[in-house]
């Protein structure tokens, strides 16, 4: 059951995480081009005949580039399988039909994707924020966890990577990926250090030139810093992180919300959620981390360099400073600076 061979072909081990309003058919292509997994949530295209359009033009783009490199080209779509999402079932035919090597679900159990996905030998990530749910997609059967602990932006844990990538590793020899507050290759390489095979990397792709993301939101990743979020279950009762300028320009003081004020409702067809993600905007804690809007191959070269840094620092802090270990890990001893 146990896959990892998707992460095999990856330039460095980072997935583009999915996000709503930010990840569609460019983003997912300029990442996999890239090297690192190219991820989108269904919900993204606003009904199932977009789903099936951006399908298309994915698996086409993907094709072209496996033909013209020569290799396996990795690319996930992320489905939310709360029972709240009433076209989950339209979804899943259409993963069934276009089958993406990695199916990621969020936000409800992993089951309803699982028969689907393995049928064609695809690998399914469960999105977990706690062990209880890491041990219940566990037990269900998926390939890997998507270990989502405190700085993430959009729906956000709370535990820290250190504690809880050891406390799954523990348990479960499956695929892991870390996520929350990693915009550079030094947190990419943090993330592997703590037991994580890859690390989950979203607020940093939100000003890419090929992200779909509002300007504003866009801008607000730009200027904004680790301060300015807050973390409240206030805008879609579940607890979220918020940059806090948009929840004031849209007239909500950030400091006067009520926790469990909302119930949880995850159909992005409905029209509430349109103020929530598209006027008040949600990021992680690497925010401030891009300083103008780049191209996805350029943020990536920049993660590689800095996580091939943060290798050369650990090796040589290590007390272990050899040429054999630097040369395995390509890494030029002398260029290397020890400071992020
Ligand atoms: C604007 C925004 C929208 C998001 N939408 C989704 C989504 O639709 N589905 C999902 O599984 N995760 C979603 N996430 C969470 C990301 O997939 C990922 O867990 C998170 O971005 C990682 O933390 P980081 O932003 O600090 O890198 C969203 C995150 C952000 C910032």
């Amino acid at each position: 059951m146990m896959t990892k061979s998707f992460a095999d072909h990856l330039r460095i081990p980072v997935c583009a995480a999915p996000m709503f309003l930010v990840s569609g058919p460019e983003l997912v292509l300029a990442a996999c081009r890239a090297g690192v997994l190219g991820t989108f949530p269904t919900p993204n295209a606003r009904t199932t005949a977009d789903l099936a359009d951006w399908m298309e033009r994915i698996s086409t783009g993907i094709a072209a580039m496996e033909a013209e490199t020569g290799r396996v080209v990795p690319w996930a779509a992320n489905l939310v399988t709360h029972s709240t999402n009433q076209r989950l079932a339209d979804d899943l035919a259409l993963i069934a039909r276009y089958r993406p090597p990695v199916v990621i679900t969020a936000l409800g159990s992993p089951r309803p994707a699982l028969e689907t996905v393995h049928g064609y030998g695809g690998t399914v990530l469960a999105d977990v924020t706690t062990m209880a749910l890491a041990r219940k997609a566990i037990a269900a059967g998926v390939d890997g966890l998507v270990c989502v602990c405190a700085g993430a932006g959009g729906h956000t844990g709370s535990l820290s990577p250190f504690a809880f990538i050891s406390a799954v590793r523990a348990e479960f020899d499956g695929l892991i990926v870390a996520g929350g507050g990693i915009a550079d290759g030094w947190g990419v390489a943090g993330a592997v250090a703590v037991g994580a095979d890859l690390a989950y990397v979203g607020t940093r792709f939100i000003p890419a030139r090929e992200s779909m993301a509002d300007p504003l939101h866009k801008g607000y990743v730009i200027s904004e810093t680790i301060d300015g979020l807050i973390v409240s279950d206030a805008i879609t009762g579940a607890p979220a992180s918020w940059i806090k300028a948009s929840l004031r320009a849209a007239g909500i003081d950030p400091e006067s919300l009520q926790p469990g004020a909302t119930a949880r409702d995850y159909d992005s067809a409905k029209g509430g959620e349109k103020k929530r993600w598209k006027e008040i905007f949600a990021a992680g804690q690497g925010l401030g981390r891009s300083k103008d809007e780049q191209p996805v191959s350029e943020i990536v070269a920049e993660l590689e360099a800095d996580y091939r840094l943060a290798r050369a620092r650990f090796i040589g802090l290590g007390g272990e400073l050899s040429q054999t270990m630097a040369a395995d890990a390509a890494i030029d001893l002398g260029a290397v600076s020890f400071s992020p």
